[in-house]
């Protein structure tokens, strides 16, 4: 597939527009086929987990168009399979959420156990749960899901643990269910909120988006709409990370900085001058952050998917920095990559414990998946000399035109063919 290569050691200047967000793309497109006409769809991020979302319902029979810009037609009306086979849903650990889709579209739907990142266990318990309290049997036959209801009916659904996903899929399976669902404990991540927005412009009647508890209620039909998918909040974080790594100055824009206030926040502790204004963020990083504490938590907390590329960024801190991952059980096997590049971590459990070292030096390193990707490159950008990613599917999944982009800031960065 070919890797990236960085010469480090340059600082990042300039600006740089940030994309559509992933997850809420990931979302908003199955949520498309509940619709009785067509979605247009836009500011959609140009990464693989888009496209081979894409080819997964253009297999199981949409009609879609998809540009370069970032704008996606998706017409339901001779979609009607209930089943998606584990050929085509195992490239995209999201395609889950066809299970709810499919599930309130036909009262039926099979979907095999997806991929996606390999970051420790991730169950589906709380997805099942939703759909049972709904009225749904659900089982799990040879690594397919297999969930069944002649009817839904709205229920108040307690989550066990806060889960994106479980309030995502239970939102869409909840659409058309007589009554009122309440999911409590739920997920506040910006995309839940934008999947709201899209399924509420579809004239469903989703209120609570963005809170705790999230009431649904039941319509009979939905019709196509037009939505323009949220910023990445993760991409302007990753970038803002690695401004201050490069002691550069960059402005993020296309953004709502409200959504990356516990990075910019961890950020200005560790010394990065932060100006805020409108729809950008502007950046600057001291010529050595100070080492600085971070803990991952749901939103509005620091997100766990800027936990690799924070330890990245402490890894050439000054001081001694304990991050703690609470959501994952098992997110810090990249350390090893940044140990090979002269990184002093050490990890006990779900805590690392990095010492800050004066320099990193570029190495040949493996991307085990999309967020350890991240930290790769701020490393690599970080050290002195050549850096070799390899394993980039994982980057090119999630980053945008990762290579133009960093590029466009004044990186040494190229795609090179393996050999
Ligand atoms: C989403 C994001 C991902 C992010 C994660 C946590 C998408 C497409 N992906 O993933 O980038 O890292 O949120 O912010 O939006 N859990 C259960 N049972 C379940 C479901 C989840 O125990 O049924 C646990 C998971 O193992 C994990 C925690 O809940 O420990 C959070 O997972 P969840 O929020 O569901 O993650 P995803 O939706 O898969």
């Amino acid at each position: 597939m070919g890797k990236i290569v960085i010469n480090g050691g340059r600082s990042l200047n300039g600006t740089v527009r940030i994309a559509g967000s992933k997850n809420a793309s990931v979302a908003v497109i199955p949520a498309a086929l509940l619709a009785d006409g067509a979605s247009v769809i836009e500011n959609l991020p140009d990464i693989t987990d888009v496209t081979t979302l894409a080819e997964i319902i253009s297999e199981l029979g949409a009609d879609v168009t998809y540009g370069c810009d970032g704008r996606m037609v998706i017409d339901p009306r001779r979609f009607d399979c209930y089943q998606a086979p584990y050929e085509l849903v195992k490239r995209l650990r999201a395609s889950y959420y066809l299970l709810g889709v499919l599930l309130a579209k036909f009262g039926r739907a099979e979907v095999a156990l997806p991929g996606g990142c390999n970051i420790g266990l991730r169950p589906v318990d709380q997805h099942l749960k939703g759909f049972r309290a709904l009225g749904a049997d659900a089982s799990l036959e040879h690594g397919i899901v297999k969930v069944r209801a002649s009817r839904l009916i709205g229920a108040p659904i307690y989550l066990d643990v806060v889960s994106v996903g479980a309030t995502i899929n239970i939102m869409l399976a909840a659409v058309f269910a007589q009554g009122v669902t309440l999911i409590e404990n739920a997920a506040k991540e910006p995309h839940v909120v934008g999947l709201a927005n899209f399924l509420n412009s579809m004239g469903a009647n989703v209120q609570g988006a963005g809170t705790d508890v999230i009431r649904i209620k039941g319509v009979k039909s939905l019709h196509g709409s037009d939505h323009s998918v949220v910023p990445d909040e993760i991409e302007a974080a990753t970038f803002m990370m690695a401004a201050v790594a490069t002691g550069g100055d960059v402005t993020v824009t296309n953004i709502i900085p409200k959504h990356v206030d516990p990075v910019t926040a961890k950020l200005r502790e560790s010394g990065a001058e932060v100006e805020e204004n409108g729809d950008y963020l502007r950046v600057k990083g001291p010529e050595r952050p100070r080492a600085v504490n971070v803990k991952t938590l749901p939103y509005p907390g620091f997100p766990t998917d800027c936990q690799q590329p924070f330890v990245a960024l402490m890894t050439r801190a000054d001081g001694i920095s304990v991050v703690q991952e609470t959501i994952y059980d098992n997110r810090f096997g990249y350390a090893n990559e940044l140990i090979r590049m002269g990184a002093n971590i050490k990890v006990d459990g779900r805590t690392a414990i990095v010492e800050g070292v004066s320099r990193l030096f570029g190495a040949p390193v493996r991307a085990s998946d999309l967020r350890a990707g991240a930290a790769m490159i701020i490393a690599g950008l970080a050290a002195e000399g050549r850096t070799e990613i390899y394993g980039i599917e994982h980057i090119l999944r999630g980053y945008e035109r990762v290579v133009e982009k960093y590029g466009s800031l004044g990186a040494d960065i190229a795609l090179e063919n393996e050999r």
